[in-house]
């Protein structure tokens, strides 16, 4: 029979059970719904609420189940529907009739926000810990590469040069933004609903409170018709997982691009690449590739949970039970591509002759051509229009604008003299943009230094994975 089998006349029919069940994806919070269990019972037992003697049976209970489940030893049945039944009816096997005191004061739909809670916090912390791991690849990268000078772009044109230290630095600064999303979305994950019941709260004494330190959160729920029924916790987990994997996505774009014969600025180690099973020539960069599609997907888990909330009356319906699967998949996914990129990451090899080859074209030092000219005191816009005549001279000489002799600068503008060649030059341009933020060397070892402090400081608070 089931455990709510009393009001029906007979049984559900196999279809509808293996329907009904969420077994087969919830059993994974089978920890968290044990300790919540532990947690509850105890509190119940100190409350008077069952005895403490029946406290301690059940809550020995469940810690024999929960080893059993450690060592591999439970069988879960779809017939019990879900993790929380599922552990109640092994707990009523294991200890008899005491088992069935454990619900009191309790519903599953406090039980399973609880649980979700419990499991989101802890993979939160995991992500953080694979995030840590990824900026510490990229301070090493950054710091090493503070010189590489490489094209900028703006619409894929190149732009102006900058180093390839501050280019990867910009890739540290999204992902100190992400740390600190998921940092801050713990606040509202951290919240204990036990004690909403079913959605109105209940008639027990329950000590909420106690329940909540022995769990380790911070503090309780205020609404008990909102503790059930919100899944924003969830929404905003996905949420903040669907930036990391935007982040991750454009540095893959950026890798798969960088990896091309047309650009050859990096090559991708053969442990992260595939060939073709025609092209005997080829080397794909499939993890890169993959990564950047399963940005896809953990879009998608983001919207199926919005779309599944967006029409919910309160409190608890059971279209609330479709948040896992996309849950643990944006979870699973997020925390994969995290682990896979920062091994990429690892071996890749960067090629910064080619990078410099490609910033010596491209007349990407055209801007401080005129940033000269207003040195010389030329009105900036003056600058530019004279600037933008040398390019097309350039261009319809086959030039660069280094190449051009100062007869041919002075065509154009008499204040040129021989110390434009100095001011243009790559090294130059580069080390002169040495603002708070730049992409100068002497910037960007004041970045990286700067990140690491902040990245020490949050190793303080997390594991890096
Ligand atoms: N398996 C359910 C879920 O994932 C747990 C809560 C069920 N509550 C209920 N009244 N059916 O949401």
């Amino acid at each position: 029979m089931k455990l709510w089998g009393g009001r029906f006349e007979k049984g559900t029919s196999q279809d509808v059970d293996e329907f009904h069940s969420s077994i087969h994806f919830d059993y994974r919070l089978y920890r968290q719904d044990i300790l919540g269990s532990i947690a509850h019972a105890a509190m119940l037992g100190k409350q008077g609420i069952i005895s403490p003697g029946e406290a301690q049976t059940i809550c020995k209970g469940l810690e024999e189940i929960l080893k059993d489940f450690e060592e591999g030893k439970i069988e879960l049945s779809a017939a019990h529907e879900d993790i929380h039944m599922n552990i109640e009816a092994l707990l009523i096997e294991k200890i008899g009739q005491v088992g069935k005191k454990l619900h009191t004061g309790r519903s599953r739909n406090d039980q399973i926000v609880l649980d979700t809670r419990m499991y989101t916090r802890e993979i939160i912390h995991e992500v953080i810990g694979l995030l840590i791991g990824l900026e510490e690849q990229l301070l090493e990268l950054a710091d090493k590469h503070k010189d590489t000078i490489m094209p900028g772009y703006t619409h894929l044109q190149k732009a102006q040069p900058v180093t390839l230290g501050h280019h990867l630095m910009a890739y540290f600064e999204m992902f100190r933004r992400d740390i600190q999303r998921l940092e801050d979305s713990l606040k509202r994950v951290d919240i204990m609903p036990l004690g909403s019941g079913a959605l109105a709260g209940t008639t027990y004494p329950l000590d909420r409170q106690a329940v909540a330190r022995q769990l380790g959160f911070s503090v309780i729920s205020r609404n008990s018709m909102d503790a059930v029924a919100a899944r924003d916790f969830v929404v905003e987990f996905l949420s903040c997982a669907s930036i990391i994997m935007m982040h991750l996505s454009r540095f893959c774009e950026e890798l798969i691009l960088w990896s091309t014969d047309e650009f050859r600025f990096v090559e991708m180690d053969d442990s992260y690449s595939s060939g073709s099973s025609i092209m005997p020539q080829k080397k794909n960069p499939d993890v890169a590739e993959l990564i950047r599609g399963k940005t896809g997907r953990v879009y998608g888990d983001l919207i199926s949970v919005l779309t599944t909330m967006k029409g919910l009356p309160l409190a608890y319906h059971s279209d609330m039970q479709e948040d896992k699967e996309p849950l643990f998949d944006g979870m699973d996914t997020v925390k994969s591509c995290l682990s896979i990129f920062t091994g990429m990451l690892k071996t890749l090899k960067f090629c910064p002759e080619n990078m410099l080859k490609q910033a010596s074209r491209g007349f990407i030092n055209a801007t401080d051509v005129a940033d000269y000219l207003v040195l010389k005191g030329i009105p900036f816009r003056d600058a530019h229009y004279i600037v933008g005549r040398l390019v097309l001279y350039c261009i319809h000489n086959d030039k660069v604008l280094d190449e051009l002799t100062l007869d041919e600068y002075r065509e154009f503008s008499e204040v040129f003299q021989q110390d434009v060649y100095e001011a243009i030059s790559l090294k130059n341009c580069v080390e002169r943009r040495n603002l708070p933020g730049g992409p100068a060397p002497s910037a960007v070892t004041k970045a990286v230094d700067e990140g690491h402090a902040w990245l020490q400081e949050i190793k303080s608070r997390y594991k890096q994975a």
